[in-house]
């Protein structure tokens, strides 16, 4: 029998149906709430509202559990490359050899941005911030790819997402370089893709790029470990943008502004410049663990805490013990490490982080992977925003296979009543 939740308003009474998910998570569907009686729901911040349905990633905030379509996130960090799940997340299923060299090959098709964009990145300012300017480039992509916008067809979807996946790596890079005065670098179709990202970003002019493949692989499981978290903030904001058939490109772009925020992906760099004002202050970990829970302190512990998990992130497990393995490897002694395991196990052993199942996210050991193979601190966002790429994709193919509606949330009105407009003179 299927489930039926109750309302009842003044007296009156309403039924809604209950649907419930594969994983048996219930939700109320409240379509016919307004039509029927007149009122909406008030949820700031959405923290009980569903906004979707969705068959891309899992989550169980309560169980510390993350699937990307079923596929757990520890094996796929261990045993898959960024190619294949961005593949998985995007069609559904991992891919064959053939599929995976076809999707491969359509996006190095596609890995050569307009020469006319570079114009765009010089009117940059050097100290302007990666992320302004990847979202700034991402939408200007638009202006250089018009048939991108109006995809009407499961083709011209694939156009485009093959478009994003070629050119975004490059316009990442481009943003790194930048900020390092570095001549723009048009990488090697050779390569596989994260091994070419890193030479874009890394490769300097006259010196033979060498690789080293611990620093591919890590670079692989970060970008793997980011690439979706279901309807987060950047990616209901792809999803809100894509429903006004904006376009994917431009509805990335508005993604990467919503990553940005400290509160967000922006916590990664955060992260890093606490720990770094940490140990400039003689590396006291209580006097700041102090400021993290004084109410009249706008200080908050970067990197912990999590809209939806109330458990160890999954993630953050992972990423701790790769920091370990990638600092050992490279031979790199980073003091900073120290004081985030420091600062960790007090959090958990302190009764206000306990209470409010505070738990280090995935931000707080990713920067200190992404110090140790020489990225600077201001680029660990889109070094995120890199990984959640195909993420974005998948959510907002979805959105529109589904055929979703534009995405329009009400209000409550708290403002003003009628006023009767005075002229200038009288007010
Ligand atoms: N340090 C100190 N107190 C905290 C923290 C923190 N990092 N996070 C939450 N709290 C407290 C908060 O003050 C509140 O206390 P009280 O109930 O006494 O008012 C309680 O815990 C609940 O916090 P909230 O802000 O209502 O929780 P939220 O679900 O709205 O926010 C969050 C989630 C991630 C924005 C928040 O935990 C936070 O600001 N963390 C630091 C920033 C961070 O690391 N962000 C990265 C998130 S993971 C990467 C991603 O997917 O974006």
């Amino acid at each position: 029998m299927s489930k039926v939740a109750t309302l009842e308003i003044d007296g009156k009474r309403y039924e809604f149906p209950v649907v419930e998910g594969t994983e048996n998570e219930l939700g109320i569907n409240i379509k016919s709430l307004r039509g029927e009686s007149g009122v909406i729901t008030l949820d700031p911040g959405y923290k009980n509202t569903g906004s979707c349905e969705s068959g891309i990633t899992f989550l169980d905030g309560e169980k510390g559990i993350l699937r990307y379509r079923g596929y757990a996130i520890e094996d796929l960090a261990e045993k898959a490359d960024f190619l294949e799940v961005a593949y998985l997340l995007i069609f559904g299923d991992l891919p064959s050899k053939e599929q995976l060299e076809k999707f491969y090959d359509d996006i190095k098709e596609q890995s050569t941005v307009d020469e006319e964009m570079k114009k765009i990145l010089d009117g940059f300012p050097k100290a302007a911030h990666p992320m302004g300017v990847l979202s700034s480039l991402t939408s200007a992509l638009v202006a250089f790819n018009p048939s991108c916008v109006d995809v009407s067809s499961e083709q011209d979807m694939y156009n485009a997402i093959v478009k994003i996946l070629g050119k975004f790596p490059v316009l990442a890079a481009w943003t790194l370089r930048k900020k390092t005065s570095l001549p723009l670098n048009y990488g090697d179709d050779s390569l596989g893709y994260v091994e070419n990202l890193h030479k874009m970003m890394f490769e300097k002019p006259g010196k033979k790029y060498e690789v080293n493949q611990s620093v591919i692989d890590a670079l692989d499981k970060l970008l793997i470990l980011h690439a979706d978290h279901e309807q987060n903030c950047s990616t209901s904001t792809v999803r809100m943008v894509g429903s006004s058939h904006a376009g994917l490109f431009a509805s990335i772009s508005a993604g990467i502004s919503a990553l940005w925020g400290p509160l967000h992906g922006g916590a990664n760099q955060a992260v890093i410049e606490m720990l770094e004002k940490i140990k400039e202050d003689g590396g006291d970990t209580k006097k700041f663990m102090a400021k993290a829970k004084d109410k009249d302190d706008p200080f908050r512990l970067m990197g912990f805490g999590h809209r939806v998990y109330k458990n160890f992130d999954p993630r953050a497990k992972i990423i701790k013990k790769s920091a370990d393995e990638v600092l050992g490897q490279l031979g790199v002694e980073d003091p900073i490490l120290d004081i985030a395991k420091g600062l960790e196990k007090e959090a958990l052993e302190d009764p206000y982080f306990v209470d409010r199942k505070l738990y280090p996210n995935v931000d707080f050991y990713s920067g200190i992977i992404y110090r140790a193979l020489g990225i600077p601190v201001e680029m660990f966002t889109v070094m995120f925003a890199l990984g959640r790429l195909p993420g974005w994709i998948a959510q907002w193919r979805e959105m529109r296979l589904n055929k979703e509606p534009i995405g329009r949330p009400r209000q409550i009105y708290t403002g003003h009543t009628h006023r009767e407009f005075q002229p200038v003179d009288k007010r």
